[in-house]
């Protein structure tokens, strides 16, 4: 069995939370401190100075994280990744190593067990985020005004006595983060691109990070390492042979950006955990909580969307796989045993059809929610009629405007075999 199966590949939908002290001025996450980055064109563009400044006079709130989490479970995710260090530097707990953070700015502060607390009241399983580069570490080095513009691909580096500094550090904070809380699902690494995989030594903090914690899932961004693939801000149009998960703003930032009002519809974000779903895939959803916590408006209206939705269809979501080939239903299926859960994301302006499935094994179509089998046609192809061949064809389902879901409707159709199976049965 992947190590992925257990828990990840089923649980299918999980929650992103960015914060950090950027939050408290309202900046994208960390970027602002390099100048920005094309992919996050809403981000700002703060001197090194004043962006560390921010960081100096933030309060943390140890009782945000509840709220998050609270919503995330009623969203129907399973899963809650924080960043518990992003590229700026700042450590939500309080680290051993290296000076900056919750250790010096809050004393007494710990959001990171106070993430892990929520999550274990919640059910949900744990997830860590962090990142690899530390641009406010002297040691790494940090980041500085002269290095603007941020290349990609143009790092200063480190001497050789500091990147050892560094690399102990890096190792003293996993560790930490991997001792002190117990039990931890998930360590999602991030920033690689700075340094190669041997600078990293990838290979031996896979190591470590098992040594410590033997069941944790490992995010692709370990060059070399990892349980699973991280596609970021699309679904892949080929799903990758891997487990996946894709990564998702709701709006344009993956920090609490002020000025960023360009969200995707609730709709096309369900429709996004569909699709995603329907590929085999999971949803990392991102929320970008503001200075004091809270979850901006337009957020917690998506996050409301998301429990009403899942409410009703979670179990199309939760606990499938992959369904269908594309052309055998207008919208992503996704399976669980002999059920097929075919999903529409548009308005019918005709009966639906489902193609290609065992027609003569179907025992009852339905619409998710409703209680009550919903009538349907088979067809299958004239001469298999005629000869009584136990084949493929289609289901042709008129689906009531009155049963109809505003976002997205689920059709359940029961099979008394596989609904992916092409083949005749063979005679026995
Ligand atoms: C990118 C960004 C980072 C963000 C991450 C989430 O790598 O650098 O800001 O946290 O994506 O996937």
């Amino acid at each position: 069995m992947r190590r992925t199966e257990h828990w990840f590949e089923p649980a299918r939908f999980g929650l992103f939370v960015h914060w950090g002290p950027w939050a408290r001025a309202g900046w994208e996450a960390s970027w602002p401190l390099v100048g920005g980055v094309v992919t996050l064109p809403l981000g700002q563009d703060i001197p090194a100075a004043t962006y560390h400044a921010n960081a100096a006079g933030w309060q943390p709130d140890p009782a945000a994280p509840e709220a998050w989490v609270a919503a995330a479970a009623a969203a129907g995710m399973r899963y809650a990744v924080l960043t518990t260090r992003h590229h700026d530097g700042y450590a939500l707990w309080p680290s051993r190593h290296g000076d900056h953070g919750v250790a010096k700015g809050a004393p007494g502060v710990d959001i990171v067990a106070a993430f892990v607390a929520a999550c274990r009241r919640h059910g949900l399983k744990i997830g860590f985020y962090y990142s690899l580069p530390d641009w406010h570490h002297p040691d790494y080095p940090a980041f500085t005004d002269a290095m603007r513009p941020y290349v990609f691909g143009g790092y200063q580096a480190a001497t050789p006595e500091q990147w050892a500094r560094y690399q102990a550090y890096v190792r003293g904070q996993i560790t930490e983060l991997l001792s002190d809380y117990g039990p931890i699902d998930m360590i999602w690494f991030d920033g690689a691109w700075e340094r190669s995989a041997e600078l990293w030594d990838t290979v031996g903090l896979e190591r470590l990070i098992r040594q410590l914690q033997p069941d944790i899932l490992i995010n692709d961004r370990l060059p070399g390492q990892g349980d699973f693939a991280t596609p970021e801000q699309f679904v892949p149009p080929e799903p990758p042979a891997t487990p996946w998960e894709t990564c998702l703003t709701m709006n344009m930032s993956w920090g609490f950006n002020a000025g960023d009002d360009r969200y995707k519809s609730p709709a096309a974000l369900v429709h996004t955990l569909c699709e995603v779903a329907g590929r085999g895939g999971n949803l990392l959803l991102n929320i970008g909580p503001d200075g004091a916590g809270r979850i901006p408006a337009p957020q917690a209206e998506r996050m409301a969307e998301f429990a009403r939705w899942m409410g009703r269809h979670g179990e199309a979501i939760i606990g499938t796989k992959a369904g269908l080939k594309p052309w055998q239903f207008p919208g992503p299926t996704t399976c669980k045993g002999n059920t097929l859960y075919c999903h529409l994301l548009m308005q019918p302006v005709a009966p639906v059809s489902v193609r290609g499935v065992p027609v003569q094994h179907l025992k009852q179509v339905s619409v998710l929610g409703h209680d009550g089998p919903l009538p349907f046609e088979t067809r299958i192809p004239v001469l298999d009629e005629l000869m009584h061949v136990d084949g493929p064809g289609e289901v042709v389902i008129d689906v009531p405007e009155a049963l109809r879901d505003p976002v997205a409707t689920v059709l359940v159709l029961e099979f008394d075999c596989d609904p992916a199976r092409i083949a005749p049965a063979t005679e026995s």
